[in-house]
């Protein structure tokens, strides 16, 4: 049972100021702040950023800033909850949608926060990441994981944009956030793709397995979308049609701090679920999908994206009687997991 605890006022200005030259602090006056009764205080807002009028502002970003003057050409799609200027959707998951033109150039370097990008749209686009080629299409994931060299490039004749998904909010609060430039990279033979291009068995060399931390750094679409309908088909009445991105030697998180996730919602499916600890962030590949949440309902189209704080339940509804629809989902179950928080109600 919670009871009114003293204020900071009560105590009598002398004894405040004493306690303040000397850099201490009563704790009762913030104790509930800290610790709440039963859920935890969140600042995170469910929110919702449409593609249709991010784009235009987006592209305008491409005639007002020259490659060069941005280096990452981005709009961070930023919680009013956290403060806008501190760029993030939730305690642990910053999200940028960003525009390479064709013929630019996004110079090699690399970070200690974790990177994805989900392709949104265009053609051409690629991605180097350690030495590897990662052409870059709707729907795809790539991983840049902390401290690989990445740089982007693009040989097509349209706009192409993506969604970054990165931890920095986390690696930023822990004073851990730098980056390093470097030259162009090399491009090596081979793709992880390719060499892990069937679940149940992996490449191996006389006996000797991989022990790459990160053996697939691109997860193409269409794999994954055979894979969700692939388990729709064999089991009809299965409810939640979902894949978990991972490292194929482990099955590990693909990613040491976010979490990523596909799902399927077959035609007129409605799918609740339960409040989890981790915030959580939803794009929409394909389909028309509501996500409602926090008393509020959002009517996703094709390349939308919002956001869910923690410890709230959420339904997805695909408006669709006839279509499946395709969801990528980001979350903060690998830190909830390993720093031992991690809570489903
Ligand atoms: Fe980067």
């Amino acid at each position: 049972m919670s009871h009114e605890l003293g204020r900071l006022e009560d105590l009598p200005q002398d004894y405040r100021d004493d306690l303040k030259n000397l850099n201490l602090v009563p704790l009762w006056p913030s104790l509930r702040a800290v610790l709440p009764p039963g859920v935890p205080t969140r600042a995170t807002q469910a929110v919702h950023w449409p593609y249709a009028t991010l784009k235009p502002l987006l592209l305008k970003a491409g005639e007002l800033t020259p490659i060069e003057k941005a280096e990452r050409r981005v709009l961070v799609l930023a919680n009013p909850g956290h403060g806008l200027e501190n760029m993030k959707a939730s305690p642990a998951i910053y999200l940028g949608m960003q525009l390479l033109l064709p013929g630019e150039w996004a110079p090699s370097h690399r970070h200690t926060p974790n990177a994805v990008r989900m392709i949104v749209e265009g053609e051409g686009a690629y991605t180097t990441v350690d030495g590897e080629k990662c052409p870059m299409r709707r729907g795809d994931l790539i991983l840049t994981p902390t401290g690989l060299w990445h740089e982007h490039g693009h040989d097509g004749s349209d706009p192409v944009v993506w969604l970054d998904v990165l931890d920095l909010p986390l690696v930023y609060y822990m004073e851990a956030s730098y980056h390093i430039n470097g030259s162009r990279q090399t491009v090596k033979q081979g793709s992880g793709d390719r060499a892990w291009t069937r679940a149940g068995v992996v490449p191996t060399q006389v006996f000797r397995r991989s022990d790459k931390r990160y053996p697939m750094l691109r997860y193409p679409w269409s794999a994954t979308r055979a894979a969700l309908v692939e388990m729709a088909a064999n089991e009809p009445q299965l409810d939640c049609v979902q894949v978990t991105y991972v490292n194929p030697e482990t099955g590990d998180d693909a990613e040491n701090i976010l979490g990523f996730y596909a799902l399927m919602l077959k035609p007129g499916q409605t799918l609740a679920l339960p409040a989890r600890s981790p915030a959580q962030v939803f794009h929409l590949i394909e389909g028309a999908v509501d996500v409602s949440t926090c008393g509020k309902r959002f009517e996703l189209v094709e390349a939308d994206t919002c956001c869910a704080p923690g410890y709230e339940p959420v339904t997805l509804s695909n408006r669709s009687a006839d279509q499946p629809a395709f969801v990528f989902i980001a979350d903060e179950s690998p830190l909830h997991r390993k720093l031992g928080v991690y809570e489903v109600r």
